[in-house]
């Protein structure tokens, strides 16, 4: 059956990329979550989507130049009544210890390269002993190949935007085991084709029901949601049958 993955957490109902927003997402059932990943000043991995803190936050700056500290003090719950900080990635994998959730790192090192991202992220990977439930992501496919060079335990899948051509071959070439494109930008057939050849397709960011009832019913292997509750409440009508 389809895995759920929570794009940024349980972010439809939480801040984004926040200790909350995961922990309601494993709460809710989902198989899995997404994250993105930043690097400090520092050279601390945090949890964050953007390459500024503006959005998200009351801040302003990019994280690159930011301390860890200072990144501390921001607040990842603007909206909220509760602060929460923008995690630290060490902080997600510890937590991932005690559960069982798949866990998507997405490197967002397509504007800024962050020399060293890739070694720091398989190191944690490694020190929590939780290679075969990560998948490292990237809009950086030269990223994706370094970091299958470093840690070949370590499944990855590139992410596209646009549909490309026979996607197993190229996903294949650069050994990655599984493909994360845009939900609109990739057929029936093809994720049927891409999954018969042995790679895995968990298409972003899918949240209206008519996408979700599409993709569970190809048996696709996973998509990535912001609402993983609708995900789970559609996925259970699937697994109930027709009802007579
Ligand atoms: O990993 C899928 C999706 O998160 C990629 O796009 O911009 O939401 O990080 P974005
Ligand atoms: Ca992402």
């Amino acid at each position: 059956m389809t895995q759920i993955f929570a794009h940024r957490g349980y972010s439809a109902a939480y801040a984004e990329n926040t200790m909350s927003a995961f922990v309601a997402a494993q709460k809710a059932g989902a198989d899995g979550i997404e994250l993105d990943t930043q690097l400090t000043k520092d050279g601390e991995i945090v949890v964050i989507h953007d390459e500024k803190v503006d959005r998200t936050t009351g801040g302003n700056g990019f994280v690159k130049e930011l301390t860890f500290k200072e990144i501390r003090k921001l607040n990842a719950n603007k909206k909220g009544i509760r602060k929460e900080p923008i995690p630290a990635l060490e902080e997600v994998l510890e937590w991932l210890k005690t559960n069982k959730l798949v866990c998507n790192i997405e490197l967002k090192n397509g504007l800024f390269p962050y020399e060293g991202m890739e070694k720091k992220v398989i190191e944690l990977i490694r020190k929590y002993d939780l290679a075969n439930r990560i998948i490292i992501s990237s809009f950086n496919h030269y990223s994706i190949v370094y970091s299958y060079q470093l840690a070949p335990e370590i499944e990855t899948a590139p992410l596209f935007i646009e549909g490309i051509y026979m996607p197993w071959i190229y996903s294949q070439s650069i050994r990655a085991k599984g493909i994360h494109p845009k939900y609109s930008g990739i057929s029936d057939s093809v994720i049927k084709m891409t999954m018969e050849n042995g790679i895995a397709v968990r298409p972003y960011t899918v949240n209206r029901e008519r996408d979700m009832s599409r993709l569970f019913q190809v048996n696709c292997t996973a998509f990535i949601t912001d609402d993983p509750v609708k995900a789970l409440r559609i996925r259970g009508e699937y697994e109930k049958g027709p009802q007579m």
